[in-house]
């Protein structure tokens, strides 16, 4: 039998997490000034598991319209690719969208994947997903993104290019001029003719957009509030997050949604095991994430700042979403 291969967190990577959980919460909460914490810290195996489900949900459309991209258009994707490839995917989640891309890779190649994800219980669930498709051979890495993407490019025979899928529009999580030395240092670590499938939630009017970041059977609210009760469980927090409001907000400006945590009334939270007391005056806000929108064939313009060239693109319709083909140059 073929055992599938996990690579865990070695011990010391945990005690690292858990330091870097510690500076972080440190940084966005102990200084006076708005506080706020990286989006990434609301993924841990509950987060993943209630984003799972948000996935599903009527009102946001985003991960279906991406999987419907997917679906139809992955023979078109992996035709444009110079094989063999070696695939790594970056926050894989579930992995339930990227089965049509690995089959259609498989039809012409003996193909690896390397999903890299910062949860365990994610991996375990991807394994299940992809772990026993046919012509795949599927090696989980319990890593961040730039250590997971450093191991795969370290793996790659003389003769493979390298395709990483950056799908579900994680990179609008990013400020934009993030994301740009983000996709810049990706792009350091690959080589010419690697590439990068992107994908980017497009702008579609609010009253859309407001209603698939606040759903109204509170499961995106529970997923936010689960940042606080994280805090209780993993650093001996005392978070009411009954006391906090989930918050929803459209920046024109910024063309993003805005999502904080705002304290329903004043209160004091002691985080002992970052060594932090913590007030909130009432109607003070946590900011836990931005989505940004981006606007059709602006992946283009981030390709051209960011070392890539874009080969292709993909659009769904019923949720303006896209997919875009980068390939490094
Ligand atoms: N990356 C997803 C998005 O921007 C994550 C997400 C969906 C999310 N709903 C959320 C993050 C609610 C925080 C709160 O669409």
């Amino acid at each position: 039998m073929k055992l599938p291969l996990v690579a865990t967190l070695p011990a010391d990577s945990v005690a690292a997490a858990r330091a870097e959980l510690i500076a972080d919460v440190r940084a966005g909460l102990g200084h006076p000034g708005p506080k706020t914490l990286p989006p990434k810290y609301l993924y841990d195996d509950v987060g993943s598991a209630l984003f799972e489900a948000i996935s599903r949900l009527p009102e946001y459309g985003l991960t279906r319209a991406d999987e419907r991209i997917l679906r139809s258009a992955a023979p078109h994707i992996v035709g444009r690719l110079e094989l063999p490839v070696l695939v790594a995917e970056l926050g894989s989640g579930s992995g339930r969208k990227t089965r049509w891309i690995l089959q259609a890779l498989a039809r012409r190649q003996e193909t690896t994947y390397f999903p890299i994800d910062i949860s365990a219980a994610a991996l375990a669930q991807c394994e299940r997903e992809l772990g026993r498709l046919p012509g795949v051979r599927w090696i989980g890495l319990e890593r961040d993104y730039s250590s997971g993407v450093a191991e795969v490019v370290a793996r790659r025979g003389r003769d493979q290019r390298v395709l990483v899928l950056f799908l579900g529009s994680t990179i609008g999580n990013f400020e934009r001029t993030e994301a740009d030395a983000f996709l810049r240092q990706l792009r350091r670590a690959l080589a010419p003719g690697d590439a990068l499938l992107l994908g980017t939630d497009l702008e579609k009017p609010i009253a859309r957009l407001l209603p698939a970041y606040d759903d109204p059977g509170g499961s995106t609210a529970a997923f936010n509030r689960n940042l606080l009760v994280r805090m209780n469980r993993e650093l001996g927090a005392d978070f009411d997050p009954a006391r906090f409001e989930h918050e929803v907000r459209w920046s024109a400006a910024e063309r993003r949604i805005e999502i904080r945590l705002r304290a329903t009334s004043a209160q004091r939270v002691r985080i002992p095991a970052a060594d932090l007391e913590v007030t909130f005056a009432a109607g003070e806000a946590l900011w836990t994430e931005n989505s940004h929108k981006y606007a059709e064939h602006e992946a283009v313009e981030i390709a051209r700042r960011t070392g890539f060239r874009c080969e292709g693109e993909w659009v769904d319709r019923e949720w303006p979403f896209a997919e875009s083909l980068l390939i490094a140059h």
